[in-house]
């Protein structure tokens, strides 16, 4: 199941979603020892957030869905840096993709953060990818960046800006403390210390936002992935027993995720495929629950798949069930990479 993105060569296409078992370093830990081929980290922001009230997650018995108003509860972004620099070998002796999610609650926060990273270069060496969250639905009082289609090109100019400034600043800085006689190739340092820049981007619901997002996302060359989808933003869950919401955060209101947002997945990782092509590769979240949906994700164009709900029910274990489904399918299929079938999803 080997899998190649951008550089990195993973031992398959999974990775937990962001905000399952990623918060504290025991869950990381559990997912650093199973069998998963990336990690990314609870959105962080720059210091530690309690996030909403309690009970801020739901799951049915049916398992249908999960509902979810966690308000970025998270360590702060020093303690996910110390801990994939603590783990590094661990993470790398399991080939396992390192990516640290970033929830800025302003630009500000998000600036801030990247001059945290960047001002120890060693951090980059412990990690593989930035991804930049527009679109957690659960803070009170914020809107969905995702959904600002009027500033959201303004605002990815500024960290965008931010983040090939701190790096042309890092590459001067390295190639000036090269040993004299020891030339290194620029090459050389780009590898080690540039990181692939992704955003977690909503849900889209119309063929015209999709190619609006795709036009806006076309300006940013150094956007090298995409992760969609987020949950689907402010579902109500009613207990009819009860006659009350199942959750506390914004009077009921939260994240919708699991099986019955698969095809609002499918759809955003597809149009988003097409749109961009072979520029940008996509992460595809939202729904995979076994080795089918995982089959499907790819048949849209992800290039890796994200598990959420799913982990979240049936915990890390969930990860080789659906690897093995996926192994059986390519068999009976007659594939035998992922490459067969990304992105060939056939018309009628
Ligand atoms: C949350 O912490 O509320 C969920 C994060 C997200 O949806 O981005």
């Amino acid at each position: 199941m080997d899998t190649t993105f951008y550089h990195l060569n993973l031992i398959n296409p999974l990775i937990n979603a962001s905000g399952v078992k990623c918060m504290q370093s025991s869950q990381l830990d559990e997912l650093t020892s199973c069998n998963i081929g990336s990690i990314v980290t609870k959105t962080c922001t720059p210091l530690q957030r309690q996030g909403n009230s309690e009970p801020r997650y739901y799951e049915p018995k049916n398992h249908l869905l999960t509902i979810n108003s966690m308000g970025l509860p998270n360590e702060g972004v020093q303690y996910y840096l110390d801990y994939y620099k603590k783990n590094s070998a661990s993470l790398q002796l399991s080939c396992k993709g390192r990516f640290l999610s970033l929830g800025g609650l302003s630009i500000n926060e998000n600036l801030n953060m990247l001059d945290i990273i960047y001002q120890n270069p060693e951090n980059l060496t412990h990690l593989d990818a930035i991804e930049v969250n527009l679109s957690c639905p659960n803070i009170v009082g914020k809107s969905q960046l995702g959904y600002d289609f009027q500033n959201l090109e303004s605002y990815l100019r500024i960290i965008f800006t931010k983040i090939e400034t701190l790096e042309e600043t890092l590459l001067v800085d390295m190639i000036k403390n090269l040993e004299p006689g020891k030339p290194e190739l620029k090459e050389k340092v780009d590898t080690k210390y540039k990181v692939l820049i992704g955003c977690k981007l909503p849900p889209y619901f119309d063929m015209c936002h999709f190619q609006v997002i795709a036009d806006i996302l076309s300006k940013f060359p150094r956007l090298d992935y995409i992760n969609c989808i987020n949950s689907i933003g402010n579902g109500l869950v009613i207990d009819s027993n009860t006659e009350k919401v199942v959750i506390k955060p914004k009077n009921g209101f939260g994240g919708l995720g699991g099986k019955v947002i698969k095809p609002t997945a499918l759809a955003n990782v597809h149009q988003f495929y097409r749109l961009l092509g072979d520029k940008v590769k996509i992460i595809g979240c939202g729904g995979v629950s076994n080795g089918d949906d995982l089959f499907q994700m790819i048949l849209a164009g992800a290039t890796l798949v994200a598990v959420g709900s799913q982990m979240m029910i049936k915990g890390v274990k969930c990860i080789d069930k659906i690897l093995r489904e996926l192994e059986d399918i390519m068999k009976k299929k007659g594939y035998s990479t992922l490459d067969d079938f990304r992105g060939k999803l056939q018309y009628l």
